[in-house]
């Protein structure tokens, strides 16, 4: 099932998303619906908050046909539990802010714990895209935005898109 994606000035995407135990009802529906969210606005990510859901979970699934990269996983309750100290600059887009991206300094190597969707602890190094996609994802988590931490010079360029947006006149093919 398709699930309606929040949008830039939803304050719903501000929320800081809470841990979910494993009675939570229907996960792996919700899972799945968040695959077919995510592969139909042709994303790479999606956080439950991006689907309405404050709750700490987020899917990833990236694919490079050129560089052969391709990145699937499913990470509950993650907590991120070191950064490395090189930093790199790289663009970056989200299916909350469409239509436009920007280019976001970040570390280039995480640790992260978090749980799988069969609830197994796993403790993991990430380094370049994954631990770009993971990032962006997670920020998602604290009701951050990638926005949030761009240059002052990427700030304003996009501020006038980030307006449109916040009014629903510049909008994604994949939100109608
Ligand atoms: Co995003």
């Amino acid at each position: 099932m398709i699930l309606p994606i929040k949008i830039y000035g939803d304050p719903i995407l501000r929320k800081v998303s809470v841990a979910i135990t494993k009675n939570y009802l229907n996960l792996n529906k919700l899972i799945d619906d968040m695959f077919e969210t995510m592969h139909k606005a042709k994303g790479i990510g999606l956080a439950a908050i991006q689907v309405g859901l404050p709750i700490r979970i987020f899917i990833i699934e990236a694919t490079d046909d050129e560089t052969k990269f391709y990145f699937k996983g499913v990470f509950i309750n993650p907590n991120i539990i070191k950064f490395g100290e090189e930093e790199k600059y790289l663009p970056e887009g989200c299916l909350s802010i469409p239509k436009i991206s920007g280019v976001v300094k970040r570390p280039d190597r995480i640790s992260i714990e978090y749980l799988d969707q069969n609830w197994e602890k796993k403790t993991e190094k990430f380094e370049g895209w994954e631990s770009r996609i993971i990032q962006h994802e997670y920020e998602h988590l604290q009701g951050e935005l990638y926005t949030d931490n761009l240059s002052t010079m990427w700030k304003s360029m996009l501020s006038p898109s980030l307006e449109l947006i916040e009014k629903g006149t510049l909008t994604g093919d994949y939100l109608t």
